[in-house]
């Protein structure tokens, strides 16, 4: 008895061992597949995953940093985002917004909201672009008519009014008055304000549709404002093709993979390119950083040609006019970091630096 029975523990530790081995054999070969297969489970939205709870409140609270120039004021906001009016959809996709809100932080501003500053009247500027195709009597006659009423091109107000709270402006009511002048140059607001009307608004960025992960790739973008092609930018500029909707990317990342996705303050996808390996808290992540991709006017990349609708700029500054109801607006790098010398030229007191003015994200890039 005494034999057999080792001699059958001895057979069930090398069937064990044999089935462990193999069993080792099949995961070292199979390693890759079961952790995307672990990934993914845990990348699926719906509203009891893990993703779900980090997804509806953006967990971390998003800092703004807001430089009023003065020339130079810098205030620092912090955003709070939260998505409201979900929709699970039948086809694997879940629809919503973003409500957003804004906090001014004290602690981490060099000055106030009631701080006056004097910057350029965006207000008059859009009425003098508005205008700059018009015939010479016809600008004249518009200055004459509206001269008493014209704002001067420089205005002081407090940085509240300028950012959030709005101000008014004479000819934000003329605009309201004689439609012709508006055309798509003014917002249809009665005040102006860089973010007037949009703290605490669900509805200023519209509706989003994006992918739930179940059988494609979680945080896809489909649809902004209902479409798969923004009105904002013709061709493959408004196209929304693999897509983020801006917060899950996709995970197994190579350094020679482009980070894209949506900005709904630009209306158009940002495209940022592999930069370095970087250790951040002792996690080995890589570096994508804004580039040519985003920065460049189709010089150096061609597909940012349909970018600059119109009249081009140097490199470095986006024309953001359609997607700023068509008033003058441009979008750089802080301090014109990584643009065309050109606009540091033409601006006094500029002074782009590496270490404060980039745009980047760090991932960890999953299995490598
Ligand atoms: C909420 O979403 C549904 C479907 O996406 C839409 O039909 C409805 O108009 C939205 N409601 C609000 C208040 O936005
Ligand atoms: C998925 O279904 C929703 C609701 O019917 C629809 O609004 C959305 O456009 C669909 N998305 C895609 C990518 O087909
Ligand atoms: C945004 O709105 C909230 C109330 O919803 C308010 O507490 C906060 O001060 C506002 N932020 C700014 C920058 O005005
Ligand atoms: C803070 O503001 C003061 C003037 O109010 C200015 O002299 C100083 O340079 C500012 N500091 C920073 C870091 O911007
Ligand atoms: C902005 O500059 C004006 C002078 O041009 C000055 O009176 C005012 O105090 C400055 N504001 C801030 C917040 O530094
Ligand atoms: C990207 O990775 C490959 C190996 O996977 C390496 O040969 C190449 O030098 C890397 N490129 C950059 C820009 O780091
Ligand atoms: C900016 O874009 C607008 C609208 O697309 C266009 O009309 C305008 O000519 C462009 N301006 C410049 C300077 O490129
Ligand atoms: C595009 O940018 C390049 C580099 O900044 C510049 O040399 C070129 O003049 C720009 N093109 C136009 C049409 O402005």
């Amino acid at each position: 008895m005494q034999p057999k029975k080792t001699c059958s523990i001895l057979i069930c530790l090398c069937i064990t061992s044999v089935l462990f081995l193999t069993a080792g054999i099949v995961l070292i070969g199979m390693w890759e597949v079961l952790y995307d297969y672990i990934v993914k489970g845990n990348l699926i939205l719906k509203p009891d995953s893990p993703a779900f709870k980090i997804w509806i409140k953006n967990p971390l609270p998003l800092t703004l940093k807001l430089f009023v120039y003065n020339w130079t004021n810098p205030q620092e906001i912090y955003k709070k985002g939260e998505k409201s009016n979900i929709t699970w959809n039948a086809n694997n996709t879940v629809t919503f917004k973003h409500l957003k809100k804004w906090y001014f932080d004290p602690e981490r501003s060099n000055g106030s909201l009631y701080d006056a500053v004097t910057s350029i009247n965006p207000v008059a500027l859009s009425a003098a672009y508005a205008t700059r195709t018009w015939s010479y009597m016809g600008r004249k006659t518009f200055s004459i008519t509206f001269d008493a009423m014209i704002s001067s091109i420089y205005i002081t107000k407090s940085v509240g009014n300028v950012l959030f709270d709005g101000y008014d402006d004479p000819l934000m009511n003329i605009a309201n008055t004689f439609p012709f002048l508006a055309g798509n140059n003014f917002p249809p607001m009665d005040k102006f304000g860089w973010f007037y009307g949009r703290n605490g608004s669900e509805d200023y960025e519209g509706s989003f549709n994006m992918d739930t992960g179940v059988w494609g790739q979680l945080g896809e973008l489909y649809e902004w404002k209902y479409a798969n092609h923004t009105p904002y930018y013709r061709d493959k500029c408004g196209g929304l093709s693999k897509v983020s909707a801006g917060e899950f990317f996709p995970t197994n990342l190579r350094n020679d993979t482009l980070i894209k996705f949506f900005s709904a303050d630009l209306c158009r996808y940002v495209e940022l390119e592999f930069e370095k390996e970087e250790t951040v808290h002792g996690i080995t992540g890589y570096k994508y950083s804004a580039n040519d991709r985003f920065l460049d006017n189709g010089t150096k990349i061609p597909e940012n040609k349909c970018f600059c609708d119109g009249d081009c700029m140097p490199s470095g500054a986006l024309n953001v006019s359609a997607c700023r109801y068509g008033s003058p607006a441009f979008v750089s790098l802080p301090h014109f970091y990584k643009a065309d010398p050109y606009y540091r030229d033409i601006v006094e007191g500029v002074a782009p630096d590496a270490e404060k003015h980039d745009f980047f994200m760090t991932f960890e890039p999953g299995r490598t």
